[in-house]
Order: C-alpha cells, then sequence, then structure tokens
C-alpha cells in the first residue's frame, strides 16, 4: 500500500492493524477447533457432522488469509508464532467437544464462537465505516459468513 492510499485511511493505522491481528488469531484458533473436531467426530451421522466442520474451518482459514492480506497492505504483519495466537486472540480457544458423538455440544462451542466473531466484525465494521472502504468491506464481507455459519449450527440444534 503506498502513501496516498495510507493517507486516506481514516482511522489509527495501529490500532487497526491490532484489531485485525486480534481477528486474524481468532479465525486460526476456530480453523483448528472446526477443523479437528471434523476428524474426530464419531456417532450416528458423524459424516454430515463432519461435513459441515469442514465447511465452515476452510472459510474460517480463508477469513485468516483475507485478513493477513489486508494487515500486510496496512504496513502490519500478522502474528507469525503459533504460540501466540490464543495470546493474541479476542476470546479463547472455543475448545472441542470431550465425547467424540456429543453433537449438541458441536452445536454449542460452535454458535457461541461464531456469536463472538459476529461481534468481533460488526466493531471493525462500525469503526471503519467511512474511514476506510477496504478495511470496511472486508468486515462486513466475513460477518457475513460468520452470520451464515452461525445460522446453519443453529438450525442443527433439536426443535424442543
Ligand atoms: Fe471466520
Ligand atoms: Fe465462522
Amino acid at each position: 500500500m503506498g502513501k496516498k492510499a495510507r493517507e486516506i485511511v481514516g482511522v489509527d493505522l495501529k490500532e487497526l492493524i491490532k484489531d485485525l491481528d486480534r481477528a486474524y488469531c481468532d479465525e486460526w484458533l476456530a480453523y483448528y477447533a472446526w477443523w479437528y473436531m471434523a476428524q474426530v467426530v464419531d456417532g450416528k451421522g458423524y459424516e454430515d457432522m463432519g461435513e459441515f466442520l469442514n465447511k465452515i474451518a476452510k472459510d474460517e482459514l480463508e477469513h485468516a488469509q483475507e485478513l493477513a492480506e489486508r494487515i500486510v497492505e496496512l504496513g502490519g504483519l500478522p502474528t507469525n508464532v503459533p504460540g501466540n495466537l490464543a495470546k493474541n486472540a479476542n476470546a479463547p480457544y472455543p475448545g472441542v467437544m470431550k465425547n467424540l458423538h456429543d453433537y449438541n455440544e458441536i452445536i454449542k462451542i460452535v454458535i457461541e464462537a461464531e456469536a463472538g466473531a459476529i461481534d468481533v466484525y460488526n466493531k471493525i465494521a462500525k469503526k471503519t465505516f467511512g474511514k476506510d472502504h477496504d478495511t470496511y468491506q472486508l468486515a462486513t464481507h466475513i460477518m457475513g459468513e460468520e452470520i451464515t455459519h452461525e445460522e446453519m449450527f443453529e438450525n442443527l440444534l433439536e426443535k424442543k
């Protein structure tokens, strides 16, 4: 990103890069948890659950990539050591299910993390609206996918 392009970003660049890096770390943690659960999920209908988890894991990895690109464009660097991902994230590691066939626990873990992600991108979108068009667009694009993830898993909840 050139001098002029950076100049027109109407928010504190250092702070914005930090916000984006925290989200970047969240994405890696979510990717790891979803991917891991997809590998080990067990029980009746495990293939479908595995497919769902793999699908959203792939999205989170893509989000991490999009955030890394934006951070670099803004003149920053994303977290470079895996051991620091949990430390630099907004939220703690979402965790994985204790019982491999406990779909309700999986769904609960996913819904909670997706709700947190929606909050994170909503905040970044509000902060950059009218001030940094590219980051704003990225935040709303990712938020839209997190909303889809939340909905996908909410629809799996057992109806009472
Ligand atoms: Fe994501
Ligand atoms: Fe997500």
